[in-house]
């Protein structure tokens, strides 16, 4: 079997079995690879924009099945599927701004397929809040360790929703301020779904923003008076004020148990 990172795993996790998929901007081809040589999808289409990408996909599938005849597509985005052909549609490992590029393109056929997997390598804020604001309903969300790095993956289903949104009970920090910061503003940056789902590596990856936001509050306590903006700071507080009560609801939830 082929060899998947714990990230591709998770991506190959939310697909189910009997579903046909096509993976777009799939470089390597290992998650369709996998999803047809574990007999999950019956039928996948490697799709990529880049000549270089595609032939990486087409050594791997010569190397191991070279008897298989493996669907290989070039183009952008969408535009080497038709509408409905496959059930799932999986977008990993590009931004989150190319993913809602490519999904804009043409809506009618981007809403024919059942459901996608993306793995957004940034603003997946953006993109969720893309998302819910055209209608997807986001049932799934995960993160996963890859390296040094966390990686974010969201699915979503496309029909049987007349409006956007997504599962999941905001985290129990309250009405006070943090709160309302959280449900206003950070809601999309952190998904309810991943409390709710109680996801493994969510503690750790709070801590790293947590982290990320002292350094941005240090760095902005250094500037002088004059050119210190009370905005700046302000958002550094709250943000981190915000977080550690996430981070301290995940603590108290285990404590619970
Ligand atoms: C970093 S690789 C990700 C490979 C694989 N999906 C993964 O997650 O491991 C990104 C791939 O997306 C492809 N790509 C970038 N823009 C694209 C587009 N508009 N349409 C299709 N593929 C695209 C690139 O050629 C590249 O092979």
């Amino acid at each position: 079997m082929v060899r998947m990172s714990e990230r591709l795993e998770r991506i190959a996790s939310y697909i189910a079995a009997g579903e046909t998929v096509a993976d777009i901007g799939s470089d390597h081809g290992l998650l369709p690879i996998h999803l047809w040589e574990s007999g999950k999808s019956p039928r996948v289409i490697i799709s990529d924009i880049g000549e270089g990408p595609l032939l990486r996909a087409k050594i791997n599938t010569k190397a191991r099945f070279p008897n298989a005849n493996f669907d290989l597509r070039r183009g952008n985005g969408l535009e080497s599927v038709g509408r409905s052909e496959v059930d799932a549609v999986v977008i990993a490992g590009v931004g989150g701004r190319l993913i809602i590029d490519i999904l804009s393109a043409d809506a009618d056929k981007t809403k024919s397929f059942f459901k996608y997997v993306f793995q957004p390598r940034n603003a997946a804020d953006k993109l969720r809040k893309w998302l819910i604001s055209e209608g997807f309903f986001i049932y799934g969300e995960a993160l996963a360790r890859e390296g040094r790095h966390i990686c974010e993956i969201t699915a979503v289903l496309t029909g049987g929703h007349n409006s956007g949104g997504e599962t999941g009970r905001a985290p129990a920090i309250g009405d006070g301020r943090e709160g309302e910061y959280y449900r206003k503003e950070m809601r999309y940056e952190i998904s309810p779904l991943l409390f709710e789902r109680e996801d493994p590596l969510l503690a750790e990856w709070i801590g790293g923003k947590i982290k990320k936001e002292l350094m941005i509050a240090e760095d902005i306590e250094k500037l002088g008076k004059a050119e210190r903006s009370r905005k700046a700071g302000e958002r550094a507080e709250i943000r981190l004020e915000t977080l550690r009560r996430l981070r301290e609801s995940i603590s108290a939830r285990a404590g619970n148990l």
